[in-house]
């Protein structure tokens, strides 16, 4: 494929390498080239198979925007855009129609948190049981964004889950943001009886760069709107 990456930062830049690994043809695009999404034009954009993004909060909507109307697939791994604004999640969904393109979007694109996610899911029952839970997420220190969009995906999918059967509050999530630490999630529901612990501790970014790319290749030939939670099962 042909794809074209938005941010070379931490996790762009192995997004990069997995890709050319992967064998497909990779451009690369920073904050200076893509000053304004000048790198999202429909002539810039021919020849593209799936745009990439792994950037900012600040320009990720205009970026989407401009990929979604030049009619290209997108992949968007970028956070904090779609925790709390659903109405942009829903604004964009409804561009992603108009404009008949393909769509995959995570907080988080690694198979073993979305592994970590089906066991959270499960052990919420214990919130029917008298139980009591928090989320606790540890970052590194240059993360801008908290809490993490992962550990907001964990709050809102346990909160799914138990709300029918239990009116209840989200969980707290409480923040940590430390040294170097790639991203460190934990559930902990409490009974006074016993403990419940859950923890997915990412050991580097490698985990999220395949799953982006994977998703851009599972994307391929496909239009709709998706969270990677529902697809990853097919990569
Ligand atoms: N979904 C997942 O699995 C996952 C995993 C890890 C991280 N993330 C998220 O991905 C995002 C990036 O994380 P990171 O750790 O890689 O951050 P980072 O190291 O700070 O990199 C951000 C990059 O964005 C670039 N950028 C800024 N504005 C841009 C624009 N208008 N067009 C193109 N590029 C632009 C910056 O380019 P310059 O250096 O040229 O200024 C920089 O390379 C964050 O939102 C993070 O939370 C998601």
């Amino acid at each position: 494929m042909n794809l074209l990456l938005l941010g070379r930062g931490k996790t762009g830049s192995l997004v990069a390498e997995v890709a050319r690994e992967r064998k497909h043809n990779v451009e690369v695009a920073g904050s200076k080239e893509n000053a304004a999404c000048a790198a999202l034009t429909s002539g810039k954009l021919s020849g593209i198979d799936a745009v990439i993004d792994f950037t900012t909060l600040h320009c990720v909507l205009s970026n989407i925007e401009a990929c979604v109307k030049a009619g290209k697939n997108m992949v968007v791994g970028t956070t904090g855009w779609c925790g709390e604004k659903q109405g942009e999640l829903d604004r964009i969904r409804t561009l992603v129609g108009q404009h008949k393109t393909g769509f995959v979007y995570a907080a988080n694109f690694s198979i073993g948190i979305n592994l970590f996610f089906d066991a959270a899911r499960a052990a919420a029952a214990a919130l029917r049981h008298g139980y009591s839970g928090q989320i606790f997420e540890r970052h590194h220190v240059h993360k801008k964004d908290a809490p993490s969009g992962t550990a907001i995906a964990l709050q809102s999918l346990i909160y799914e889950e138990v709300r029918e059967a239990s009116p209840t509050e989200p969980l707290e999530i409480t923040s940590f943001r430390e040294g170097e630490v790639v991203g460190l999630h934990e559930l902990v529901l409490e009974s006074p009886a016993d403990r419940i612990y859950l923890c997915h501790d990412a050991k580097s970014r490698r985990g999220f760069a395949e799953g982006a790319v994977r998703a851009a290749e599972w994307l391929q030939g496909k239009k709709g709107f998706y969270d990677f939670k529902d697809v990853w099962r097919e990569l």
